[in-house]
């Protein structure tokens, strides 16, 4: 099929890449035309396990191109996969949605299928065919679909070749064959429904998992109070079919570019309709209060933090990207400065983003050792395997006081004890 994706961001970029490794051929727009010129020298702008492989190896099946136009023209489905950005009410930003489907409603010559891939808030499918009705230049008959994607940051590629399901929002039998057509290659379990129900499904299913997380978070500080060690417990709940071991991890809380913003646009959703969706607005405020709350635990063992050496291992909202939007570690350092502590960090890729953060205020290291070197705290935000597997002997031989506080659950109670040195983790008891 000729296929074409609006938006090379990274689902945008995946989906191309894994459409035209099942034969496809695609053609990917994008504005910035730096990005295109990188993309079409057969690099690629972000960082996904597999994706640069998939570029190359598809290279005759893919186009990039800043000429949406040329792309939608003659295209049999055309994929918006462009931002949403969250408006600082929590409600989304439709402009890039909506300037692709006018361009799409100008361009096309011939019956296409629109399918929104964005996370777009429930009723956008509705709101898309109007605009391509508005702006539709020839007697062509174009459908729109929703299609909500899965994507793992780290994990896309994968996610996408192996995705667990395939959603379908389709309103004709028509809409759905031809989105078939573009999906059987993969041979994946498909649900298929309306336009409205596949839209709910991408929140919900987000949503649910932060949900999950901050219930989690909730029952490791219990456990704390109690002396219950959250690992054995999520263990045992876990192994429970219904409930599952995966998002179960307790820690400092969700960040990244979609729990924090499609939880508020859930919430806000709901509001509009009168309701509220207090699960919802509970585990957001949890949330919060999740990302500092090691802030608060050294707190019991200094007065201030005013003119203390202080290092921070791990910037990113996850191991495995460089994204550091939302990161709880951005909150914290917040503090820490405010509050006048000499901030040291040391992390394997988010320093570049976290520079447009923070430029001089923090002291980037080359090394975990650097960071730690004659520190009197030492913070953990982030779970990279390089802080799992560096020698946990090393802070009490190189920090003037050994207080690790680990929002990651980095390192067994054991090894610390050994260690000798003081440690606070999530939903652990102390080791001191
Ligand atoms: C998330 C979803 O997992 C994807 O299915 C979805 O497609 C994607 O959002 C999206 O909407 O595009 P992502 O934001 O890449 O993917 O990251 P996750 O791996 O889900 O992690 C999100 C946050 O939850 C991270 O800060 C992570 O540290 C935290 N987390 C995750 C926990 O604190 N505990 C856990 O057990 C799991």
């Amino acid at each position: 099929m000729d296929i074409a994706v609006a938006g090379a961001g990274y689902v945008g970029l995946v989906t191309a890449a894994c459409l035209a490794e099942k034969g496809h051929k695609v053609a990917c727009v994008d504005v910035d035309a730096g990005k295109v010129a990188l993309l079409q020298s057969g690099k690629s702008p972000i960082y996904e396990p597999g994706l640069e492989e998939l570029l190359k190896k598809n290279r005759e099946r893919l186009l990039f191109t800043t000429d949406g136009a040329a792309a939608y023209r003659w295209a049999d489905v055309i994929i918006i996969a462009v931002g949403t950005p969250e408006e600082p009410d929590g409600s989304v930003n439709l402009r890039y949605v909506r300037e692709a489907a006018k361009q799409i409603a100008e361009a096309a010559e011939k019956d296409c299928v629109v399918a929104v891939k964005s996370t777009v808030p429930v009723g956008t499918g509705d709101q898309v065919e109007r605009w391509i009705e508005e702006n539709r230049k020839n007697p062509v008959h174009i459908e729109v679909v929703a299609n909500p994607e899965f994507l793992s940051q780290g994990t896309a590629v994968k996610d996408m070749l192996y995705a667990s399901r395939i959603v379908l929002g389709v309103e004709s039998p028509q809409a759905e064959k031809v989105m078939k057509e573009v999906y059987d290659p993969f041979a994946l379990p498909y649900v298929v429904t309306d336009r409205k129900s596949a839209e709910m499904v991408k929140y919900a299913a987000n949503v649910f998992l932060a949900l999950k997380i901050s219930y989690i978070n909730e029952i490791a500080n219990v456990c704390e109070m109690v002396g219950a060690n959250i690992e054995d417990v999520t263990a045992g709940m876990g192994m429970d079919p219904r409930i599952g071991s995966q998002f179960l991890r307790a820690g400092i809380g969700y960040g990244g570019s979609c729990f924090p913003k499609d939880t508020k646009a859930l919430h806000w959703l709901a509001a509009g309709c009168d309701y509220e969706l207090k699960t919802v607005q509970a585990a957001m405020e949890v949330n919060e209060k999740q990302k500092v709350k090691l802030i608060e635990k050294a707190r019991t063992y200094v007065n201030h933090f005013c003119g203390l050496e202080v290092a921070v291992l791990g910037l990113t909202f996850k191991p495995g990207t460089d994204d550091i939007r939302e990161a709880p570690s951005l909150a914290n350092i917040a503090v820490l400065l405010e509050e006048g502590a000499n901030v040291r960090v040391w992390d394997p890729a988010g320093m570049e983003n976290a520079k447009r953060v923070f430029q001089k205020e923090v002291v980037y290291c080359s090394t975990i050792a650097e960071a730690i070197t004659n520190a009197d705290i030492c913070f953990i935000f982030t779970e990279w395997q390089e802080i799992r597997q560096f020698d946990i002997r090393q802070y009490a031989a190189l920090m003037k006081t050994p207080l690790v506080l680990d929002g990651r659950n980095c390192y067994s109670l054991d090894s610390a004890r050994e260690a000798g040195i003081i440690y606070e983790s999530v939903g652990r008891e102390r080791v001191c």
